[in-house]
């Protein structure tokens, strides 16, 4: 199979990913800080670790800061639902996915919050000065996408950190790095973010059933409102949940055996020579996809062909087809993984006039090959005929 849907999950993930999570199972497998035994120690210090290394990937200043999540949409709606209260104004974009969208419009229809969602530009990409000419004195929250999961485009979510913290104190700054933790680089400290949500299981090659949420140094430890309350491992004396990070926010047994796979992931990168490799390859396919597809007047591209500013993601539609039956022939007739339809994004389908039947996106990985990207092309252009 050739697979291009790396913006869902990862695929494959490193041999090292495998072994680690098997070797977790096999040979520590306990219940992190739960009981004092040498299996339990052993599981609690390797989630200490994956901590750290996360924490320390993306600048942040203090490990327990560091949240662990079920996956990119769990730790949004932990900071969104946290952060917001009644009365207070939110702004957002048309790029974002379902997991900011959908909680956001929810609040706002319920009448909890004012939202304003901000149109990016047509080659997709929010501008900074019109989410600053959005902010008035009840802004609470700005939660936008870093990277475009439909378009693969590259936010300046650093220009528009410097821009909020200029403007206001009170200001929490919410960034969805779904698509961008693991392939571009990112300080958040340095960035003014004070959350960063992202999942494991994409770019960072961990399973699914991973994610994070980083709680930058600016905010108080106690400025989120915990909604995850039981046993942590810790203080059992007390009634009432602990107000520490990150026992905080997080509660119950964790997935340590994808946690196990997340650190390995990270190292994994670390040993590649860094994001900016990753980034680097990626750019290499793409580069291949639009050269050969742009050329060709059957097929559409959406957002900017500037790589500079691109992950390795791209959305098409190819003319007089259908995208749905497009991917199931790609799947059927040539074992090419792609994905169809409106990606959790249709506000941002209705900016490009792709609603409501999306686009098709094609998203190779750090193990796609040009070679493949050569085959798609093929298989895509004899679609097209
Ligand atoms: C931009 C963006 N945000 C959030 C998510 C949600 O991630 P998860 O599936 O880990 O909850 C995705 C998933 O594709 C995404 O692309």
């Amino acid at each position: 199979m050739i697979y291009f849907d790396n913006a869902a999950t990862s695929y494959p993930k490193p041999p090292e990913v495998y072994e680690a999570m098997l070797k977790f199972m096999q040979e520590l497998g306990g219940n992190p800080g739960r009981s004092g035994h040498r299996m339990a120690t052993g599981a609690e210090g390797m989630v200490s670790e994956c901590r750290n290394a996360l924490s320390k990937f993306f600048g942040g200043k203090d490990p327990n800061r560091c949240i662990f999540t079920l996956n990119c949409s769990d730790a949004l709606n932990m900071a969104i639902k946290g952060t917001v209260n009644r009365g207070d104004h939110v702004i957002t974009t048309v790029l974002e996915h379902n997991s900011i969208s959908r909680p956001l419009q929810q609040m706002a229809d319920d009448g909890f919050i004012t939202l304003t969602r901000v149109d990016p530009e047509i080659q997709g990409e929010w501008q900074v000065d019109e989410i600053m000419k959005s902010v008035t004195p009840k802004t609470k929250l700005v939660a936008l996408t870093h990277c475009s999961n439909v378009l693969g485009v590259i936010n300046p979510v650093a220009e528009l950190g410097m821009a909020l913290r200029a403007a206001s104190d009170t200001i929490t700054y919410l960034v969805d790095a779904a698509q961008s933790a693991g392939v571009v680089p990112l300080d958040m400290e340095a960035a003014q973010i004070d959350l960063l949500a992202f999942p494991g299981h994409k770019a960072l090659f961990a399973p699914t059933g991973t994610g994070a949420l980083i709680i930058g140094s600016r905010l108080k430890e106690n400025a989120l409102r915990f909604w995850r309350e039981g046993g942590t491992g810790g203080d059992s004396t007390s009634p009432h949940h602990p107000a520490e990070l990150p026992h905080r926010l997080e509660g119950g047994t964790p997935n340590t055996m994808g946690i196990a796979g997340l650190l390995a992931g990270i190292r994994f990168i670390g040993k590649q020579g860094g994001v900016e490799k990753v980034l680097e390859h990626e750019r290499k396919i793409v580069k291949h996809l639009i050269d050969a597809l742009s050329a060709d007047t059957r097929f559409t591209l959406y957002g900017t062909k500037d790589l500079s500013k691109k992950v390795g993601a791209l959305s098409i539609t190819i003319k007089d087809r259908d995208n749905a039956e497009t991917a199931s022939i790609l799947d059927q007739a040539f074992s090419i993984a792609v994905r169809p339809g409106l990606h959790c994004a249709p506000y941002t389908h209705k900016h490009l006039g792709t609603f409501p039947t999306g686009t098709l996106r094609l998203s190779p990985g750090y193990f796609s090959t040009v070679e493949e990207a050569a085959e798609v092309v093929k298989a895509l252009q004899e679609i097209a005929s």
